[in-house]
């Protein structure tokens, strides 16, 4: 079962970082104390008011213990957490969040490093980069954004880039003159042995996969915003949980998530969407059908873990670690 281990954070300083982002600053709430270390790529899941949880990226140096920051955008589909992130969290007040996981690890061994984000993407990146700059690893940034106006932490990304000299590409594809970005050529000029780490939004990640086809897979990373696949809605298998002692039957149009609390369980889950981590659950017999962004190749081919909230099965029945 993934990791719930969960802390309350004082909301210290909320910025205003773009057009519909809002930076927060997440602290102890002991003076002096420290958060549990976090590296590259992690998030965190927020408890928000009326049950919602919510996944937001670590941006912060992960060299910091005494901060968690993160950014967040208020998306016009919002089905209620950035909403409520933008228009009632307000500083000084106090949250529960999980301890940082990470789905999105950075290879430290890599001699050098492209970024490629999207919009709100940026905000896995920013802890990329500060963690490239620790290492003293070369890195270079392609930051797509609708406008100026719609592109956050550009103050921090300067400083990087002051203390790096490395190159830093900005592009603003609704501005005149501007057009979208041409990954193909951007992937070609990577430099060789280099590692590529993508953030977006959906479209901008479909193009980028196309782009890196030919790449050796271990070299190419992403994270996912948006589901890419539809859930497995097809039910008509059983599944039993081992540890409750106890089995059901999934029904055609039903959710394995669903399924599950339907009878009661009260399994922790975030997006529902296959993208953040936080419904794995350990398979220990039966072949999932997996649709979740979150678990690599390799790892579905194991069959030994799923997401539950999008996933189901191939095989009638699964015997899950529940
Ligand atoms: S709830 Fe986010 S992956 Fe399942």
């Amino acid at each position: 079962m993934t990791d719930i281990t969960t802390q309350q954070v004082r909301v210290r300083t909320t910025t205003y970082e773009a057009n519909s982002i809002l930076g927060f600053e997440l602290v102890p709430l002991a003076p002096a104390s420290a958060l549990p270390t976090f590296t590259a790529g992690s998030h965190i899941d927020l408890q928000l008011s009326g049950g919602l949880l919510r996944s937001y990226s670590l941006l912060n140096d992960p060299q910091e213990t005494h901060r968690y920051c993160i950014g967040v955008n208020n998306d016009a589909k919002s089905r209620g957490g950035s909403r409520f992130m933008h228009e009632q969290l307000r500083t000084g007040a106090v949250l529960t969040i999980s301890a940082p996981r990470n789905h999105f690890v950075m290879d430290e061994t890599s001699p050098f490093n492209v970024f490629i984000a999207g919009g709100i993407g940026i905000t896995p990146l920013l802890s990329m980069i500060a963690r490239s700059q620790a290492l003293g690893t070369p890195w270079r940034l392609h930051y797509t954004a609708r406008t100026r106006q719609h592109a956050g932490f550009l103050g921090v990304l300067q400083r990087y880039q002051g203390e790096s000299g490395a190159d830093v590409q900005l592009n603003f594809d609704q501005e005149p003159g501007q057009k979208m970005l041409d990954l193909k050529a951007l992937i070609a000029a990577v430099p060789t042995g280099g590692h590529v780490y993508a953030c977006g939004p959906l479209a901008l990640l479909e193009s980028y996969e196309h782009a890196t086809a030919s790449l050796p897979p271990q070299r190419v990373h992403r994270e996912y915003f948006a589901a890419k696949q539809a859930s497995a809605t097809d039910g008509s298998y059983t599944v039993e949980l081992m540890r409750a002692n106890r089995s059901l039957q999934i029904a055609p149009g039903q959710s394995l998530l669903d399924g599950l609390i339907a009878i009661g369980l009260e399994p922790p889950f975030s997006c529902r969407q296959g993208i953040c981590g936080t419904c794995e659950v350990k398979v220990l017999e039966g072949t999932p059908d997996h649709r979740d962004m979150v678990l690599t190749e390799a790892e579905k081919t194991a069959n030994n873990r799923m997401m539950v909230c999008c996933s189901g099965a191939k095989s009638a029945k699964l015997v899950l670690d529940l």
